[in-house]
């Protein structure tokens, strides 16, 4: 099937030849085109153009012709950090906050992650699956075309394999790239309080085999934070979890910093994120890595803590991503939208700069670049049309309204 797209009012992020990686002041840099057109087949994009240049088409069976007049066409934004499987929600401890108690107090009342957990034990399979799969869905709709999700609130290695088993029933039914990552370190549970080394021992060598056993993870993670996983816990997991092929991305530094930016910058972690308290030694040792700092800002709006210092990233030369963190308890929003207003009025980044780092730069985040990220010949058609809107940085600009007008994945109209 082929499809022919005409009349764009601006072809967003496209690239004859695409890069896989935008750094520091290269952020800044949005390629537009204006009045277009898209040509796609096979759910790939084939090629594109200026109206100026429509297309001479000798054949026009089987070739299906969309008129985009007044929208936008741009690559849908890419979720590299979601905790998009759990059980029921958490706004008791919402209010619990609002009433003057920290994430920190309500976690050591057995609240936060463990409630979470607590509540995944007793929910089946099949409901965890159905709502993860509605909540996606609205998430696609509004313009979020591939997903990584963690695992995390089994904390039993039973648990831990049911929340992977939807994982990878979500990758078999929905069509969008997904990838899972085994989160086993995200609490100490109950059974392991005072002796925390012993459950990061049963991750190591009882839960790490056999979720690789049955392939069920893409990437590995920990919570890397006091009260929760030292940085040496933290090494431990990421180089059991490299034996078995799988690349780390870390929760680090959201509360506090534990000098543990550089060290796992040494191991070759893919992405650190959080990183909303960073020390000068933690930026220079990203700089001089290749790892990718990944800011979560619905986090920060949501907790009332610090937001990423992502300017000052960006102006040392980073490859910044952006992403939801979507959880109950600690960022309970999916929507990309939102996290390029609150980049933009919080973190200080233009919009350009904010669309970049929740697209192509989160692609790598997730190892899906030259695969979707942008739009070049080859890429798949996962794309976001806007409504009719004055101008790209419109996006952004209108805070809490959705102006996603539809989308496609792999060429094909949701
Ligand atoms: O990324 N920080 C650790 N994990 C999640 C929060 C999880 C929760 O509160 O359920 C996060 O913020
Ligand atoms: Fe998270």
């Amino acid at each position: 099937m082929k499809m022919l797209i005409k009349n764009i009012r601006g072809l967003v992020s496209c690239y004859e030849q695409a890069p896989s990686l935008l750094k520091g002041s290269e952020l800044a840099g949005l390629p537009i085109l204006e009045d277009a057109w898209l040509a796609i087949e096979e759910g790939r994009i084939a090629d594109f153009g200026s109206m100026a240049d429509w297309p001479g088409i000798n054949d026009w069976r089987d070739l299906e012709v969309y008129d985009a007049t007044g929208a936008y066409l741009a690559p849908g934004y890419i979720d590299s950090h979601t905790h998009m499987v759990h059980a029921g929600s958490r706004e008791s401890e919402f209010v619990d906050r609002i009433n003057g108690l920290t994430y920190a107090e309500i976690a050591e009342r057995g609240g936060g992650i463990l409630n979470s957990a607590a509540k995944l034990a007793d929910t089946p399979e099949e409901v965890l699956f159905e709502e993860a799969h509605n909540r996606m869905r609205r998430a696609m709709a509004a313009g979020t075309l591939a997903f990584e999700i963690k695992s995390g609130y089994g904390l039993t290695l039973e648990a831990e394999l049911k929340m992977l088993r939807v994982i990878d029933r979500l990758k078999r039914t929905l069509a969008v790239p997904l990838k899972a990552t085994f989160l086993g370190a995200h609490a100490i549970p109950m059974r392991f309080k005072g002796d925390a080394q012993a459950y990061v021992n049963e991750i190591i060598h009882t839960m790490l085999p056999a979720i690789a056993d049955e392939k069920l993870a893409d990437f590995i993670d920990v919570f890397c934070e006091t009260g929760y996983f030292s940085v040496e816990q933290t090494c431990q997991i990421v180089e059991a979890g490299a034996r078995y092929n799988l690349p780390a991305k870390v929760h680090i530094n959201q509360f506090t910093t534990l000098d543990g930016v550089k060290p796992l910058c040494d191991l070759g972690v893919l992405s650190l994120d959080h990183l909303e308290v960073l020390s000068p030694d933690d930026l220079e040792a990203l700089k001089n890595s290749n790892t990718l700092p990944v800011a979560l800002p619905g986090c920060s709006f949501f907790l009332g803590i610090p937001y990423t210092p992502a300017r000052l990233m960006i102006d040392a030369g980073l490859p910044l991503v952006l992403a939801t963190d979507y959880n109950p308890g600690s960022a309970p929003s999916w929507n990309m939208n939102t996290v390029q207003s609150l980049a933009c009025t919080q973190m200080h980044l233009s919009p350009s700069e904010a669309f970049n780092a929740s697209t192509l730069n989160a692609a790598a985040a997730m190892q899906i670049e030259g695969e979707v990220g942008c739009i070049a010949p080859g890429y798949t058609a996962n794309l976001m049309l806007t409504e009719s809107i004055p101008s790209f940085d419109f996006l952004p600009y209108s805070f809490g309204d959705n102006n996603i007008a539809k989308v496609m994945v792999a060429g094909q109209w949701l």
